[in-house]
């Protein structure tokens, strides 16, 4: 409530991604009295712990990737109560990503638009700092394609990254549908994704052996939106043939259909990604054709427009398992984990199940074309 009145009008009048690294400096220096005084209550899970591709996870909301991309705010973005924080995109080059302005926002569609390119610091620079503050709460990495290397040479650099973060990460999500970076989402193509997860897996497998491990790494692949339905049953049909652990449904879209915001407005924001509410359609849709198409055997991580705990129960009820939340964080702020948390378990007892994988997928069929 704070946060709406009082911080995000402040916050919004500042060039967005200058309110961006104001926040996430803020939450990077932010004390351990402070961690102590909400981290207890924020954490609590009103489902019980939940298991997916052979983690615990302390409840389903997550923070998608890219909000902090160089894990420098890790544990206390983990006191607000989320269950997972998928760090990153990481790269194995540094890089300054695309020229500023790059994020833009959108507030009559509750909405951004953003072509930040993998701006980082580099996959080793990520793991000398995370080794040293992990959060106390699943952490996933996503990686994903240095812009200097060429989409030929994309195996050798995604599997250079793959193994710098090997050792911190509980999961690794495979980014291949960031529209941001120059013929990235071509990946996602069936024989260039073929290429790109055999030889993760394969590396996967190596370490495994090497370090012990009894089992692989959970690896995810994080999808588009704006994929057709064949593309889309293709990609699944890779992903499951090479063991990938889950789907992350969905990146941005370069779409910009349906908005409420002036077209020469949006038209003058230029290329890049869009993500929140006007998103969410697009991912409940992708969600429930990947449910569909694998019978609910496959976890989805569900993210694009969840703002509120109904936004949230949309995209379960379309098949995802765990959520994530960026957009929604922005306009909502820090206790929207939280909130959305509590206001599950309101929905999902109002609707007559008795546990959080039962609600999984209910509405499947109704998404699906
Ligand atoms: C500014 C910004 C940067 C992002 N950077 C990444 C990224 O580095 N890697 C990634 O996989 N997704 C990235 N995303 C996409 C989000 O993780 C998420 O998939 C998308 O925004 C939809 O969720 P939302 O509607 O809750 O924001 C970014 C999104 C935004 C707005």
């Amino acid at each position: 409530m704070i946060y709406r009145s009082l911080l995000r009008p402040i916050l919004f009048r500042l060039p967005a991604e200058t309110a961006h690294e104001l926040a996430l400096t803020s939450l990077s220096f932010s004390s351990t009295l402070t961690k102590q005084l909400i981290g207890d209550r924020y954490r609590r899970s009103p489902f019980g712990k939940l298991r997916r591709f052979g983690l615990t996870f302390d409840n389903p909301v997550g923070l998608a990737a890219g909000f902090d991309k160089d894990g420098v705010a890790l544990s206390n973005l983990a006191t607000l109560g989320f269950g997972f924080i998928e760090a990153g995109t990481v790269t194995y080059h540094p890089q300054p990503g695309n020229k500023r302005p790059r994020l833009f926002r959108l507030p009559l569609d509750k909405a951004l638009i953003n072509r930040a390119g993998f701006n980082n610091q580099g996959a080793a620079d990520f793991v000398k700092r995370v080794s040293q503050h992990k959060p106390d709460c699943i952490l996933g990495v996503s990686i994903g394609k240095s812009t200097v290397v060429d989409l030929e040479n994309a195996v050798d650099d995604y599997l250079k990254s793959f193994e710098l973060v090997y050792p911190i990460a509980d999961y690794i999500a495979v980014n291949v549908s960031s529209p941001n970076t120059a013929r990235l989402r071509e990946l996602q193509q069936p024989g260039q994704l073929e290429a790109l997860l055999q030889a993760l897996q394969a590396r996967n497998d190596k370490l495994a052996t090497k370090t012990g491990r009894s089992a692989l790494l959970p690896l995810l692949v994080k999808l588009s939106p704006d994929l057709e339905k064949d593309e889309l049953e293709q990609l699944v049909e890779v992903a499951q043939r090479h063991q990938v652990a889950g789907l992350i449904a969905t990146n941005t879209t370069t779409k910009r259909t349906g908005l409420r915001t002036n077209a020469n407005k949006v038209a003058a924001f230029g290329e890049g990604g869009l993500s929140g509410a006007p998103l969410r359609p697009r991912a409940a849709k992708a969600i429930a054709a990947v449910f569909n198409l694998t019978r609910g055997t496959l976890p989805i991580i569900g993210v694009g427009g969840i703002f509120n705990a109904n936004d949230a129960w949309e995209l379960i009820a379309a098949g995802a398992s765990l959520i994530q939340v960026y957009t929604g964080f922005i306009y909502e702020g820090p206790s929207i984990a939280k909130d959305i948390n509590e206001g599950l378990r309101c929905i999902i007892s109002r609707e007559g199940f008795v546990s959080f994988d039962e609600a999984v997928g209910c509405r499947a069929v109704d998404y699906a074309d």
